[in-house]
């Protein structure tokens, strides 16, 4: 039966009569289509309406479903989606760079989870599509240059030190201290992202009179996204087929969590519009020359005669909330692991941090105080930690695409099918949605080597990257921050910014792990296949990584 305690009273008949009208506008399209992938063996359903969509969204330790699967099918396999869609699963490294870098826009994403994005963030580079995305990203791209990215240093740095300080604060006091490690670095990246994209201070590393946005922000994916009831699954899976002006009402719902994300989005709809009203063409041309942050870019580009670089006031805001969300808890989440996995790692811990000393000593003696982007560079056990948390927990653990055309999928590994044929491709129909398991895929002992499933950073010293078979990411062959025409466009600032805050946390922290009662559990965002730590039996207190830190000897 279809729980209704999740939505309440008017919000009970909106859901049935969306849910009626996917149903039907389906059926519809069945009718005419009747190729398929009913060849490629999969799980059976476990539900004619929810399909394996309820209980992937409600995984309780994120991902344990795919590596389930991988080990019973190999690497693709079919599962049902709600409403009766077969859905292609791989972790095939060919299948996944031909849909994301081979294919342009040929594979989009979902309508579904494009629309969430946009009920969050508005029509910024993330939910435009087509000439649209085109010209979000060309507008955007030199705002990520490597130059640029190099004068993004000595804010990284500042931030870390000024996080530092309060911890080294706490524990003059305390000597050793319990602490949400996760709430710290995601008010430290959010503080970053502020000023590096439009030069604000979100106020959040100051405890007393942190800003409305910061404590807006504080664990939206898990009250939003963390363990749907089954009639929120259903809702979700209907968007898909629902007309677009339609959809865009869903934002009016009057209850949780719509209201939420409204207020949300609200909020910062009066943040951008004072931002761009000081920073703004009527301002002053004197400041708006000296500034750095993306924002000063776009406002510059918005000046130009071309139409083809111009964003509106609308997409302008759209893109700052855009920035801050992809750019700060994806940072955080993935140096949440990190750090618990060195807690957990003691003598690689110790390692990096000789590593670190060695080089702030050459810092020293030439007379600097701040690592360069080049030091940072020569931190290979930094490095290595850094890319292997990626490869192990990917804070994206996946991304679904849905084919424009009819297309055929190369495999890297062939699959047998239901009547014991080699598979070696896939002819996929227009309209088929392909998942593709990012943490599946990082899990393949081919290409990690036999020991894929632990963490272990000297891995990268070992393989050659460069050197695999088949090249599906912009980083280390991870899959993490995706690629091709949709590729994540903060990759290097993420790397950089967790660069210098593990210099400055590990060389002067001891991080060792949670007291012995607590469980961490990686929990996942269902509709957004995002991941976040929590203590087990406690998800409802919300995102928790209770690290001990000390000052290291
Ligand atoms: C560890 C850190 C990060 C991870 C794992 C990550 C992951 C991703 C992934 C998987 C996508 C593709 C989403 C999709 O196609 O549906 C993406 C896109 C994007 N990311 Fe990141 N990201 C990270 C850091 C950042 C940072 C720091 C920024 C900004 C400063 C950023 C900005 C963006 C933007 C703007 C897009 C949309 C690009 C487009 O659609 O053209 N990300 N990211
Ligand atoms: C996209 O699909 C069209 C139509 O099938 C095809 O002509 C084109 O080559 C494809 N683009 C890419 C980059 O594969
Ligand atoms: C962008 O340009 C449009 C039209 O040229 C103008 O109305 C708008 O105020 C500009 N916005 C910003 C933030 O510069």
């Amino acid at each position: 039966m279809i729980s209704t305690t999740d939505l309440t009273g008017s919000t009970v008949y909106l859901t049935g009569a969306f849910v009626a009208l996917g149903l039907l506008l389906l059926v519809v399209r069945r009718i005419f289509d009747r190729k398929g992938i009913k060849h490629i063996p999969g799980p059976p359903s476990p539900s004619l309406l929810l399909g394996h969509d309820y209980a992937y969204a409600c995984q309780e330790e994120a991902c344990s479903l795919e590596l389930q699967w991988m080990r019973e099918y190999g690497t693709t396999w079919r599962t049902c989606g709600a409403l009766g869609n077969d859905v292609l699963m791989t972790v095939d490294p060919k299948a996944i760079q031909h849909i994301m870098q081979k294919s342009s826009y040929n594979y989009t994403k979902k309508i579904g989870l494009t629309h969430s994005a946009w009920l969050l963030l508005g029509p910024g580079i993330v939910t435009v599509v087509g000439k649209d995305h085109q010209r979000h990203r060309k507008i955007m791209n030199p705002a990520f240059s490597a130059a640029h990215l190099r004068s993004f240093l000595p804010l990284f740095q500042r931030i870390a030190g000024k996080l530092s300080d309060r911890w080294k604060g706490e524990l003059m006091a305390t000597g050793e201290s319990s602490t949400l490690l996760n709430r710290w670095l995601s008010r430290a990246t959010l503080d970053i992202i502020g000023e590096a994209a439009f030069n604000y201070d979100y106020n959040a590393l100051d405890g007393g009179e942190r800003s409305a946005i910061s404590k807006g922000y504080e664990d939206i994916f898990k009250d939003t996204e963390y363990l749907p009831g089954k009639a929120t699954v259903l809702f979700r899976a209907a968007w898909d087929y629902i007309p677009t002006p339609l959809l865009k009402l869903i934002r009016y719902i009057p209850v949780h969590p719509w209201t939420r994300i409204r207020n949300l989005n609200a909020l910062f709809e009066e943040y951008g519009r004072q931002i761009i009203r000081e920073q703004g063409p009527n301002t002053d041309t004197e400041k708006k020359s000296t500034s750095k942050d993306i924002m000063s870019i776009l406002i510059k580009a918005n000046a130009s005669e071309d139409p083809k670089t111009r964003l509106d006031d609308e997409e302008l805001i759209a893109e700052m909330f855009t920035l801050t969300l992809a750019g700060h808890e994806t940072t955080s989440g993935t140096l949440t692991f990190l750090f618990w996995e060195l807690s957990k790692h003691p003598e690689y811990q110790a390692r990096m941090r000789d590593e670190i000393r060695s080089v702030r000593a050459r810092v020293t003696a030439r007379g600097g105080s701040e690592f360069t982007i080049e030091d940072l560079e020569s931190l290979t056990l930094t490095m290595n930690a850094i890319k292997e948390t990626l490869r192990f927990h990917p804070i994206v653990v996946a991304l679904q695409r849905v084919a424009e055309i009819d297309d055929v999928l190369p495999l890297a590994y062939p699959i047998a099918s239901t009547s014991g044929e080699v598979v070696t491709e896939i002819p996929v129909r227009a309209g088929q949605l392909i998942h593709m398991s990012f943490a599946g895929y990082q899990r393949l002992p081919d290409v990690w080597g036999e020991d894929a499933h632990v963490w272990n950073p000297d891995r990268f010293s070992r393989i050659e990257t460069g050197k695999q078979t088949t090249n599906v990411g912009v980083f280390a062959n991870l899959n993490v921050a995706a690629a091709g025409v949709r590729a994540c466009i903060g990759w290097r600032f993420s790397v950089i910014e967790m660069q210098a805050f593990i210099a400055e946390l590990v060389e002067n922290f001891q991080f060792d792990p949670p007291t012995e009662e607590v469980e961490i559990q990686r929990a996942l965002a269902g509709f957004l296949f995002g991941m976040f730590p929590v203590v087990k039996g406690q998800a409802e207190r919300g995102g928790a990584m209770p690290l001990r830190i000390s000052l290291a000897q």
